[in-house]
């Protein structure tokens, strides 16, 4: 019985699914499905972008929500809308230069607004001061330099008169009675919703060429019977639609379609610190992330994380074999915070030395053990070892805990310069790797060994 277990979980581990997920929407194959991420696994490292109407009150995009604002309380800032410095060449720009392979940007958040243009509603950015697709322009720019391109689009629409009245919605009722429901709901057609949904984002997915990631957002089913899931969204009909409109599309894991083998491509842990991320090994995942607490623009929030702390995500993903998604959340007037700005640079600089510790890489099998307060990234088809140095050793060496006869090479990644080594003389399976006593530039350097 034991053994009959642990084959049965054995398969469902090589087949990458839940041993609860037997149900599938499509026809894929595991391999087939590998073989169509091939791309996003290997780029490791992309840029979210939340801007809306919720950028110019600058204090978080759930500020509807969070301040039971309704339409009429929330028109101000669709008429104040003017992003006149917007150029997205500029933000394409810098997410290349940080290293950054693809992109996500909020066609529509929870509030409604539209960035782009879409037949079905007069709520979008044609009919603000800004006059025109600002989603085009998106897409556009961050083609021209040789990123993918993705679609954030709400599930949730606080200004649609259609979408019902749950419990995270701006005006849902005080009591919470099933009553007061009913009564606001009075009038409000859910059917509708999900039609105007899938005509706009068969617009998306027709109206701007190939786009590589959707990225829907979210489900909550379970809130007392005033939340909402995979039925108010009519999911598995969305996400044929979707696979039919944009065959090679990845999809995120927000359609509350669990049971499902396929009814995602990959989980989003959001926020998480970096010592949960090694639960997610073994799947297909990436962590979002925000350079300070909220996703919109947010003047007055100053948590906004250090370098250091950007680092140890981007390495800590990649070293459990995820990616991340780093959140920029522009101003109203369409351009990156100052602090974004910033935080954008450091990274651009870290990895132009060290992007091959990044790229193609994932955790590193077992027989490599990771040397004391470091963290190890591995490419298995250049057979190359990353030694992420954390805590850069006073003493001038480090250890390389059972690395006798394992490595040819050993150099810093950032300039390529030999580091020599030699078995330790207390314990000769170990190697004892001496480093220069001042540390190179960076603020985790990284030692690439190159294996047998
Ligand atoms: C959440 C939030 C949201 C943000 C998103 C990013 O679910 O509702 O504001 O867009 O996560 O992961």
């Amino acid at each position: 019985m034991l053994k009959k277990l642990k084959l049965i979980l054995l398969l469902a581990l090589i087949s990458g699914s839940p041993v609860f997920a037997q149900k599938q929407i499509g026809t894929e194959t595991y391999a087939q499905k590998q073989k169509r991420m091939e791309w996003w696994t290997d780029s490791r490292f992309g840029m979210f972008i939340h801007w809306g109407l919720y950028s110019g009150a600058a204090r978080h995009e759930w500020v509807k929500h969070n301040e039971k604002i309704d339409n009429a309380g929330y028109q101000k800032y669709f008429d104040q809308f003017n992003p006149d410095y917007f150029d997205p060449k500029k933000w394409a720009h810098a997410a290349k230069a940080a290293g950054m392979k693809y992109a996500v940007l909020t066609t529509k958040h929870h509030e409604g607004f539209c960035l782009f243009d879409s037949k079905y509603t007069d709520y979008k950015a044609p009919n603000t001061a800004a006059k025109r697709d600002l989603v085009r322009e998106y897409v556009n720019a961050y083609r021209a330099e040789g990123l993918k391109v993705g679609f954030y689009y709400s599930l949730l629409d606080w200004h649609h008169p259609d979408y019902t009245i749950d419990e995270i919605h701006p005006q849902s009722p005080k009591d919470k009675s099933d009553a007061s429901y009913a009564q606001l709901n009075k009038g409000r057609d859910m059917a509708k919703y999900r039609q105007y949904m899938r005509n706009q984002i068969t617009e998306l997915l027709t109206n701007y060429g190939k786009i590589d990631i959707l990225w829907l957002d979210f489900s909550f089913p379970n809130k007392n019977g005033h939340g909402k899931g995979k039925d108010d969204w009519g999911s598995v009909e969305l996400l044929k639609l979707i696979r039919k409109l944009q065959p090679g599309i990845i999809v995120d894991n927000r359609l509350n379609l669990e049971e499902y083998k396929d009814g995602a491509d990959f989980e989003t842990p959001e926020q998480v610190s970096t010592a949960e991320l090694a639960k997610y090994r073994g799947k297909t995942w990436e962590t979002c992330q925000t350079f300070s607490g909220s996703w919109g623009y947010y003047r007055d929030e100053n948590t906004w994380k250090t370098h250091r702390q950007l680092l140890d995500l981007l390495i800590t993903s990649v070293s459990n074999g995820g990616n991340l998604i780093l959140n920029v959340g522009p101003t109203a007037r369409g351009e990156f915070d100052y602090r974004a700005t910033r935080a954008l640079d450091s990274l651009a600089t870290w990895m132009h030395a060290n992007n091959r510790a990044i790229y193609n890489c994932t955790f590193a099998p077992d027989i490599y053990k990771v040397p004391e307060n470091d963290k190890l990234t591995y490419n298995a088809k250049t057979k190359r070892l990353y030694v992420h140095l954390y805590d850069y050793p006073a003493g001038g060496t480090i250890t390389l805990p059972g690395y006798a006869g394992k490595i040819k090479y050993a150099a810093f990644l950032n300039d390529a310069s030999e580091l020599l080594y030699k078995p330790s003389a207390t314990n000769p399976d170990d190697l004892i790797l001496t480093l220069p006593a001042k540390k190179p530039l960076y603020e985790i350097p990284v030692v690439e060994l190159t294996l047998n």
